[in-house]
């Protein structure tokens, strides 16, 4: 199969409504798409991507009216939750209505909705009149994609088309939240933080207890095939790998420590949102670049850096 990459929505849209599957751009990384209807076309996800099938997938619609179409009812928290981040890099879990297909939501009642704040795709979206059920377009376990490239070297041959919107403007997965007993819980932390949930509710967000966190946190995510380690003091861990061919992902400042060719800047200044666009790029070009090991440097653990940190600290797999 050849792949195309390209920005014809009205051709990723005919793909999508004759059951084939394609990988679209969201804010926050690239998905592979299928008509959440159809259960033999969110099949071929699964399949393309070596997901394990008891992991659900998000269900990607237009806007908020059209939330009714596929989720039983919404609690008030959820509509306060929407009409401040939506579109924008939110996940909500609510109950579905009979029409999402049970390969969907790995037989759960609840079913993940999320509006994504890309003007391409959500162009698609309309057009289509489709929902699209889509998890990032990677193989499991892999990093996530934030560019059409990334999506290429993965699934090229696999798929037919690629709707390229330019590289990912968050670069980090979504927040996902849901309600238990009419109280938030977070699953993932993404560029939506729990104190911006905390402020839109009014209410405290609470974790979710180990019964309950989503299929998808327990298996293995956003790792490079190159030992990845993470660390607050990178320079201590690279004394600790001397005589290795060590690549060092940062940010702010480079490590005098060792070449700056082997070293990528995720920002300057402590900008956290660029470093978040570029962070997964990182990964994807340090993973090719032959080092015995990577070395990342760990975020201030506030804001956007705590989803940033959980995504190091799965990618290392601790
Ligand atoms: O930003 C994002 O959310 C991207 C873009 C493409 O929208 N998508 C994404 O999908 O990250 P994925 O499949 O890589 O991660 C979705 C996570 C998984 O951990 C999955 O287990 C969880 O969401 N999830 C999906 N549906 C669920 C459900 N019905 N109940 C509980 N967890 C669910
Ligand atoms: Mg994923």
């Amino acid at each position: 199969m050849q792949t195309i990459t390209g920005n014809d929505i009205q051709y990723a849209a005919g793909l999508l409504k004759s059951g084939d599957i394609v990988a679209i751009p969201t804010e926050t990384v690239y998905g592979l798409a299928a008509d959440a209807l159809n259960a033999l076309a969110v099949a071929k996800i699964f399949e393309v991507k070596k997901r394990p099938a008891g992991n659900p997938l998000i269900v990607h619609i237009a806007d908020i009216d059209r939330v009714h179409d596929y989720v039983a009812n919404v609690p008030d928290d959820a509509c306060k939750l929407m009409d401040a981040f939506c579109p924008g890099p939110l996940t909500i879990l609510l109950p579905r209505n009979k029409r999402i297909p049970d390969v969907v939501t790995a037989g759960s009642d609840a079913v993940a909705i999320r509006i994504p704040g890309h003007p391409l795709t959500l162009d698609l979206l309309k057009l289509s009149g489709l929902a699209l059920a889509a998890p990032s377009a990677n193989i499991s376990g892999y990093i996530s994609p934030t560019k059409a490239v990334h999506v290429d070297k993965m699934l090229s041959g696999k798929i037919k088309y690629i709707l390229d919107g330019g590289p990912c403007s968050k670069g980090i997965e979504s927040t996902i939240v849901g309600f238990t007993d009419n109280m938030p819980v977070v699953y993932r932390a993404g560029a939506v933080s729990i104190s911006d949930i905390e402020q839109v509710t009014g209410k405290r967000v609470t974790a979710p207890s180990q019964e309950v966190v989503t299929p998808g946190s327990r298996f293995k995510h956003y790792s490079p095939a190159t030992p990845f380690i993470v660390a607050d003091d990178i320079d201590t861990e690279i004394m600790k790998h001397t005589g290795l061919h060590i690549g060092v992902i940062t940010y702010n400042i480079y490590t005098e420590l060792i070449d700056r060719n082997d070293q990528l800047l995720l920002c300057t200044l402590n900008d956290m949102n660029t470093a978040s666009r570029n962070l997964y790029a990182a990964m994807h070009d340090m993973d090719e670049r032959n080092y015995d090991v990577i070395i990342a440097r760990r975020f201030p653990q506030a804001g956007i850096g705590i989803a940033l940190n959980d995504r190091l600290n799965r990618a290392s797999n601790k």
